[in-house]
């Protein structure tokens, strides 16, 4: 059998019948470019995968408990010195490097382009949610004497439009040399029906795999080699939509190195029990965050003794790792949730349909599914006001309304004093 009958076999095999038939259509190099995109899809995953979202999701109550934290507010002038002088050593020694994640669609929020080019309405002039980042990272390094090392993950999909903008804008003033843009990892979409949809371009269609394929997208891009030749020891992965995002808090790195442990995060405590956020508990024993999309009615309504929401610390994607954990996690296999969503397609009579409701699933990792792989991970508390300024939804909460009102309120207050 040649190469060609095995794949028209895999694919039967699978039940992809129409794309055996969109084959046949194709020639040359359309063609080719097809077949080699099927032959690089691990089908058995991506079935399982589809198996998966008819399952309900389990989560043995039992084993779960509140987690620890300490609250930065609450440190005493002692401990706060230490955590600040060990973070600080780290930095200013070159051996910290930071992440942003700017694969996202940023669908909710109907900005057209890579959410990182979108401007919040700050100050009059107004502000890019990348340039609001290179202004904390350079505040840093003019504070530490140095220049921190960026890396900023794109999705295939918005990798080209993000380079052209931040050339133009010449990395707002960033020196260029520090900055690393590599691309995400991406999954197959799957109908109701166990389908893979197929492109305009007459290819598999695709999208990125969820910000949990960060760690091994840092290896297979280089990227942490890279990292590793620099003598970097800890790495900082923040999203690319909070406008208070603190990038390079020496407290939070302090007290993870004070605490000896591989894994630190920044939380605050949530809004409201149903805030759409990720809460930290631990399971089995090991550190976890439950996503909003998850998390049982129950278990965000509790509360504790002292009348606070037991699972209360919230993951506001302010998360710091050793290069080890990095590399840990980047080996291990995280696993993927669902997304039911809307996505168009081109049907067999080769026409493009735009679906008025979800039609498919995306396959996501979440970035903090490899907290698990850890014994213990240090929380700080920190405070909404000054470190969470999410730019979710087009209106109303978490929108780029109340992200303008918390930024400018905040910097009013820096500036004042
Ligand atoms: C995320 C967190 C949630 C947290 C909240 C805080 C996850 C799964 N959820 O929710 O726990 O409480 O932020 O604001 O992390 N991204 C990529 N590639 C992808 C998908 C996302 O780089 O394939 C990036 C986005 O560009 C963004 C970040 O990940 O920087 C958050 O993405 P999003 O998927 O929108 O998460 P939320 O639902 O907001």
């Amino acid at each position: 059998m040649d190469k060609e009958q095995e794949t028209i076999e895999l694919l039967k095999r699978y039940n992809q019948n129409h794309i055996v038939n969109l084959l046949k259509k194709l020639d040359g190099i359309k063609k080719q470019e097809l077949l080699n995109q099927i032959n690089r899809i691990d089908f058995e995953q991506i079935m399982e995968l589809y198996d998966n979202t008819k399952k309900k999701i389990e989560i043995k109550e039992n084993k779960i408990e509140s987690i620890s934290y300490l609250d930065k507010a609450k440190l005493s002038k002692e401990q706060k010195e230490r955590f600040d002088k060990l973070g600080e050593d780290i930095i200013r020694n070159g051996k910290y490097a930071v992440v942003t994640m700017a694969g996202g669609q940023g669908t909710r929020l109907g900005h057209s382009g890579p959410k990182g080019t979108f401007k919040l309405d700050v100050y009059g002039k107004g502000k890019y949610l990348f340039e609001i980042l290179k202004d904390n990272i350079e505040e840093a390094n003019e504070k530490y004497n140095t220049i921190i090392q960026w890396y900023i993950m794109t999705s295939k999909e918005n990798n080209q439009e993000t380079v052209e903008f931040l050339e133009k804008h010449n990395y707002f003033g960033y020196p260029k040399e520090a900055v690393t843009i590599f691309n995400q990892s991406e999954l197959p979409l799957v109908d109701t029906e166990g389908k893979l949809l197929i492109n305009k371009d007459m290819k598999i269609k695709e999208a990125s795999d969820g910000n949990g394929g960060t760690y091994s997208s840092l290896r297979a891009s280089g990227a942490l080699a890279d990292m590793k030749n620099k003598g970097i020891k800890w790495v900082f992965i923040g999203s690319v939509d909070n406008a208070l995002l603190k990038m390079a808090d020496v407290t939070l790195l302090g007290m993870a190195i004070d605490k000896n442990v591989q894994i630190a995060s920044k939380s605050v405590v949530k809004a409201n029990p149903h805030e759409k956020v990720g809460v930290f508990c631990r399971m089995n024993g090991h550190p976890k965050v439950i996503e909003y999309t998850e998390l049982p009615e129950k278990m965000a309504e509790e509360v504790d003794s002292n009348g606070e929401l037991k699972y209360g610390e919230s993951h506001i994607m302010c998360n710091l790792y050793t290069i080890d954990a990095i590399e840990k996690a980047s080996t291990e296999p995280l696993i993927y949730h669902s997304a039911f969503k809307k996505n168009s397609y081109i049907d067999e009579d080769g026409k493009e349909i735009i679906p008025k409701e979800a039609n498919s699933y995306k396959f996501e990792a979440f970035i903090f599914d490899a907290f698990e792989f850890f014994d213990d991970i240090a929380i700080l508390r920190g405070k909404r006001e000054e470190d969470f300024a999410p730019v979710k939804n087009k209106e109303g909460v978490d929108s780029p309304k109340t992200a303008k009102e918390l930024y400018e309120k905040y910097w009013n207050k820096q500036n004042k004093k």
